[in-house]
């Protein structure tokens, strides 16, 4: 059994088997999978919270950062400050040219960076 957590290489959940770390901290992206080019529309990123399991949100336990990235290019990186923000829910607009995966990560300062599921969104 390895470790729930890497804090030297990116953590990705096995779907087929979350545990409660991969629960509170991998980044969930909603957003439409058809867009038109060069017409902005709505990304909304939840960090954590599958299956109610929130992550903390305390001066010692907090998420730092989200990022938001089409393939390998960054789009937006959020800093967050601990305990103040109220949930770890964030909403981007985003304008694509063309088709591309959107893949969203977070950085807690206690157990690394975290990839959720990349998100194919289709430019028409
Ligand atoms: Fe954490």
């Amino acid at each position: 059994m390895s470790e729930d957590f890497s804090l030297t290489k990116l953590n990705k959940p096995d779907w087929n088997n979350l545990n409660v770390m991969d629960k509170k901290h991998t980044p969930i992206i909603e957003a439409p999978s058809k867009v038109k080019a060069n017409e902005p529309f709505t990304v909304k990123i939840k960090v954590g919270g599958i299956d109610g399991v929130e992550h903390p949100n305390t001066l010692s336990h907090w998420i730092n950062w989200v990022a938001l990235y089409a393939g390998d290019r960054l789009i937006s990186r959020t800093a967050l400050g601990a305990e103040l923000s109220d949930s770890y829910i964030l909403t981007i607009n985003v304008t694509l040219k063309e088709s591309t995966s959107l893949r969203a990560q977070e950085f807690c300062n206690l157990h690394g960076v975290w990839e959720g599921k990349p998100k194919e969104i289709t430019v028409e």
